[in-house]
């Protein structure tokens, strides 16, 4: 089929490159002329393990392109698909502008029928509110329909999760556009949703907020087991050895940060709030990650007791492992909190240096993981990066001036940490 995407960010362009290695005809659209030009030179903005490859081979195949003209998107496309950002406001509700924005840019170009599809997470009744803005700004009145088809994709295993969904939403008022939406979907062999759109929409927010509560709730277990000598994780296996619970995202940190479930909770909040409702209980949620962070400064600052001039190193920078992306990540939050106390800074991440560099000043940027522990005073884990397993710990102990580890994301064993001579304190252990 012949797709238009509009907005290259993660979700539109790891959707982009998907559909087009299954075969589509894709034309991803950006209103920013230098990012289109690096996307066609064969460049990614982004770090996405497996996507630049598969980008590169679908334009090489002819299937995948880049333009910063809408017209040109949805002219040449049977199915639209909006993927820009939806950012939060002061208050916490969304930021709808570049949705509405779009939503005028596709109906002056549309001379056909199209089917616009709503890829962004967006609040319950958004699709409403698009089908009426490209009725009202539609110059030829040709027919439309409007889908909602969230997504669900983890950063850092963007390709994967698009290439093998759990499901597929598709949110429709009419019959018209659903084989079309199936058509699409077809090569990912995924179970297809067929609902309402304001189902559809309320899927995307209801299943991050519920993802994140799964979150804050091991980590409140968390607290429970620093009190009174348990393991979290001895407690998480056994809770997701059963069914009904999982143990997918039963894994205690520092809090959960990144881009989507900081701003979907509180647009969740927000929109229940609007609807009468007090959703008091992701309001916990949130307290919870605060309380996680601050409980984890407080650990540091207790050891160290004074934080002023002492020199901390930190491995991680991103908000999770396998990405470059520090938005609203704990890691970096942490770094500041650290900072403010006077703390001297020793900084690593296996990707996401150059994004940290534009929101952590006077530290050091150490360009390897193995000689960040070199005079610190303590060292901590901010970030899941699998290779921070491999730290020589016994040249890390005599590195520092005092072997002392905070674990934010337990990636190590106590005892083992215990007999190489650490002080080591991780979360709910
Ligand atoms: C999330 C949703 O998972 C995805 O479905 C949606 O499309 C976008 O939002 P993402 O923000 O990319 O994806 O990352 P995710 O893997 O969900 O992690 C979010 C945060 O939670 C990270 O900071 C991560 O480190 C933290 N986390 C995750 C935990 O602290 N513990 C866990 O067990 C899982």
């Amino acid at each position: 089929m012949k797709l238009a995407i509009i907005g290259t960010g993660y979700v539109g362009l790891v959707s982009g490159a998907c559909f087009a290695e299954v075969g589509h005809t894709v034309i991803c659209v950006d209103n920013d002329p230098a990012k289109v030009k690096v996307l066609t030179d064969g460049g990614i903005p982004i770090y996405e393990p497996g996507l630049e490859e598969m980008v590169k081979a679908n334009v090489a195949a002819g299937r995948l392109r880049f333009t910063t003209s809408t017209e040109e998107g949805v002219q040449g496309s049977d199915v639209i698909f909006i993927a820009v950002p939806t950012p939060p406001l002061p208050d916490g509700s969304v930021d709808l502008s570049y949705i509405e924005k779009v939503a005028r840019e596709i109906a002056s170009a549309m001379t056909s029928y199209k089917i616009v599809v709503d890829k962004s997470t967006v609040p319950v009744k958004t699709g409403d509110k698009v089908s009426e803005t490209i009725k009202r700004y539609c110059k030829a009145k040709v027919e439309f329909d409007v889908v909602s088809n969230p997504e669900f994709l983890r950063e850092g295993f963007a390709v994967d999760d698009l290439m093998h969904p759990d499901r597929v939403v598709i949110g429709t008022k009419s019959l018209r556009p659903v084989n079309a939406m199936k058509q699409i979907y077809l090569p990912f062999n995924a179970p297809i949703v067929v609902t309402d759109i304001n189902s559809a929409e309320l899927i995307k927010h209801a299943s991050n907020s519920f993802l994140a509560l799964k979150i804050s709730y091991i980590n409140a277990i968390s607290v429970i087991c620093e009190a009174t000598g348990a393991n979290v994780q001895e407690v998480a296996n056994g809770m997701g050895m059963d069914e009904r619970i999982g143990r997918r995202f039963l894994d205690a940190s520092l809090g959960f940060g990144g881009s989507c479930f900081p701003k979907d909770l509180s647009a969740f909040i927000k929109i229940s709030e609007q609807v009468g409702y007090d959703f008091g209980l992701l309001k916990e949620v949130q307290k919870i990650n605060t309380f996680q962070m601050d409980r984890f400064v407080k650990k540091i600052s207790e050891t160290l007791w004074v934080l002023k001039d002492k020199t901390i190193g930190v491995l991680g920078l991103a908000f999770k492992q396998n990405t470059d992306d520090v938005r609203m990540s704990p890691a970096i939050d942490l770094c500041l909190r650290l900072q403010k106390e006077g703390a001297i800074l020793r900084v690593y991440d296996p990707k996401a240096m150059d994004k940290a560099k534009g929101v952590l000043k006077d530290v050091t940027f150490v360009e390897d993981m193995d000689s960040v522990p070199e005079g610190c005073d303590a060292l901590v884990v901010a970030t899941e990066w699998e290779q921070f397993k491999k730290l020589d710990l016994e040249r890390c102990r005599g590195a520092m001036t005092h072997p002392i580890m905070f674990d934010g994301r337990n990636m190590f064993d106590p005892a083992e940490m215990e007999q190489l001579g650490f002080i080591y304190k991780s979360i709910g252990r």
